[in-house]
């Protein structure tokens, strides 16, 4: 509650304080940005993925300015669940806001043992399952990208819990580089997943005309920031529609009112990803945005702000 207006979002048997939220992959763990962000005052932090071993990454170069946005092929390089456990997890258990682990894996095993290892921890509120990821099980092809994958997955990792009381919410993490995002987000659901997060990146590429390559060195990579809001705010807008659980929004937001596009497109809560990089205070002032558009339209809860589109 901030004053008389309730910011809580529930997810699941989570309630997050409030629905702004820092993306995968462009917060680290939180420390990283410790003189910069009062980190405790955002609704969740979503940390950057965790796989079973340690990843280096993809070979450099592996960002690109691109316009409006920016493309890379970072690779999910983390330094693997055993040193997220001994190494990151002590300071994100002390956080306030709910801490989400977003989990990624090469096969699906990988996903379970990354889950079912963190379930013995304490200190992490929730699951964002990365389905981005190319599974080598099946020729590369990114596990988001089936449905009948993306059901199985997700099904395998909601019976994995294991912990007593409150469950931690599983929230697939949807790609937009499909035929019908929608269809993937009822697979989840069917699945069990409690939320679902949209969008992950494009798939892009830059190509450098004097060298003749392509600047990433792997080719292509994933598109983010302003270019990708309006692809984000029409996914969630359709699986908003399609689906019964919660939507989070995200893809291109940098202030208050690309939130509150997400939030009118159907999102319970955003995260703020490539905007972080140049603006580490766009979270917490995006916030402060919704609370005062909140009170001028007179709303007490932030989960009404969805009925005002007209
Ligand atoms: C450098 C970088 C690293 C990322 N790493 C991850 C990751 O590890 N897991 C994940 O699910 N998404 C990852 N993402 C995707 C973001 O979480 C987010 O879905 C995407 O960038 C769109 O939001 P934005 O436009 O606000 O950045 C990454 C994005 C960037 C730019």
């Amino acid at each position: 509650m901030i004053g008389s207006m309730d910011m809580g979002v529930r997810i699941g048997d989570l309630v997050m304080p409030n629905p702004v939220g820092v993306a995968s992959g462009t917060f680290g763990y939180g420390q990283e940005y410790e003189p910069l962000v009062d980190a405790d005052a955002l609704g969740a932090l979503y940390t950057k993925a965790v796989t079973p071993e340690p990843r280096r990454g993809n070979p450099a170069p592996r960002l690109v300015d691109t316009p409006a946005g920016m493309l890379n092929s970072i690779g999910l390089a983390n330094p693997g669940l055993d040193a997220f456990i001994a190494e990151k997890l002590p300071g994100l258990r002390a956080r306030r806001c709910s801490v989400v682990v977003n989990v990624a894996g090469k096969t699906e095993d990988d996903y379970l043992r990354v889950l079912e290892r963190l379930e013995a921890e304490d200190g992490i509120d929730g699951y964002e399952i990365n389905v981005s990821c190319p599974n080598v099980a099946h020729g590369g092809l990114a596990f988001g990208t089936d449905p009948a994958q993306v059901e199985r997955l997700t099904r395998r990792l909601a019976d994995a819990r294991t912990r007593g009381g409150a469950r931690r919410p599983i929230i697939v993490k949807l790609s937009p580089n499909v035929t019908d995002i929608c269809v993937v987000a009822k697979a989840a659901e069917a699945g069990g997943a409690d939320a679902v997060s949209c969008i992950n990146t494009l798939v892009g590429m830059v190509i450098d005309v004097k060298a003749k390559r392509t600047t990433l060195a792997m080719g292509t990579g994933g598109l983010s920031g302003p270019a990708i809001r309006p692809v984000g705010v029409a996914c969630v807008y359709k699986v908003s529609r399609a689906v019964s659980i919660p939507v989070i929004g995200l893809g291109g937001i940098c202030d208050a009112d690309d939130a509150l596009q997400y939030l009118l497109a159907g999102a319970v809560a955003v995260q703020l990803g490539t905007a972080v990089f140049s603006r580490p205070e766009a979270p917490l002032e995006a916030l402060e945005g919704i609370r005062a558009f909140m009170e001028k339209e007179g709303l007490s809860s932030v989960a009404d702000i969805g009925a005002l589109l007209l």
